[in-house]
């Protein structure tokens, strides 16, 4: 008797999540950032995370429930255990990994610069960038990476959301935006009006920000729930299930 109740005193201090004894897991993100998260008119979410971490909790045999957090403070409500985990494009990248625990990675993308298509901004250099209004996300490696490396020289705009950035750069209030790629193709080039241009290469490395691609996060003493999900990924990927997912949300 004594044993088991200072087993389950251990258990509640250690205060893990047993994905098993749960029927649902809770899972922070923020929107909009299409195509990657964001809502349908009906309120819907939907999106390559939403789609691809419903599919994850099913083969897991637990349901997803989405907590809409902004970027900002997603870290944060991981660890007041407003959610478990957060599924939300977060780049797995040194920095982070000392707070959270990462699932394998799911999706590697670049990072891109975007631009007015009429733009003289031809590359992403301090030389060319001198003066200039940049956009980023408040919060994301892409700030970070901008803030370091052009703060001294450009104007850096931080916005709260990806969308808010969007709409000031379309009322021409930025010169150039940095953003994940697929963000940037699907809210700046998909558009009939050819308005916009990728500024330069994709962009990649230094990994110390640009990191080893997407991954789930969770809190680091959580381990067993970060292996489940990593093996599910792995089935979801063996079945087919996700490229599936992969052709719908990034197939040309
Ligand atoms: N991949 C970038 C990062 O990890 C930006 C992610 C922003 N995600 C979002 N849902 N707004 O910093």
């Amino acid at each position: 008797k004594l044993l088991s109740v200072t087993l389950l005193g251990a258990a509640l201090i250690a205060g893990t999540v047993q994905a098993s004894d749960k029927e649902s897991i809770r899972i922070g993100v923020d929107v909009p950032y299409e195509p990657m998260e964001y809502r349908l008119p009906s309120g819907e979410l939907t999106g390559f995370d939403i789609e691809l971490g419903n599919a994850l909790c099913a083969e897991i045999g637990i349901e997803c429930e989405w907590v809409v957090q902004g970027w900002d403070g997603i870290i944060p409500g991981l660890m007041a255990r407003k959610y478990d985990a957060i599924m939300s494009s977060m780049t797995i990248n040194p920095d982070r990994r000392e707070v959270v625990l990462f699932s394998d990675p799911y999706f590697t993308p670049p990072s891109a610069w975007f631009a007015p298509a009429d733009s003289e901004i031809e590359a992403a250099f301090k030389e060319t960038l001198e003066g200039k209004n940049i956009g980023v996300q408040r919060g994301t490696l892409q700030d970070n990476y901008a803030t370091d490396r052009f703060g001294d020289v450009a104007n850096i705009s931080r916005y709260a959301t990806a969308d808010d950035m969007v709409l000031d750069m379309e009322a021409g209030r930025l010169d150039i935006v940095f953003l994940d790629f697929p963000v940037g193709k699907s809210t700046l080039l998909d558009s009939e009006a050819n308005e916009y241009k990728v500024v330069g290469d994709m962009i990649t490395e230094p990994k110390k920000y640009f990191g080893d691609g997407f991954g789930i996060a969770f809190r680091k003493r959580d381990e067993e729930l970060a292996k489940k999900f990593n093996e599910a990924l792995a089935t979801l990927k063996e079945n087919g299930t996700y490229d599936k997912l992969f052709e719908k949300y990034f197939g040309q």
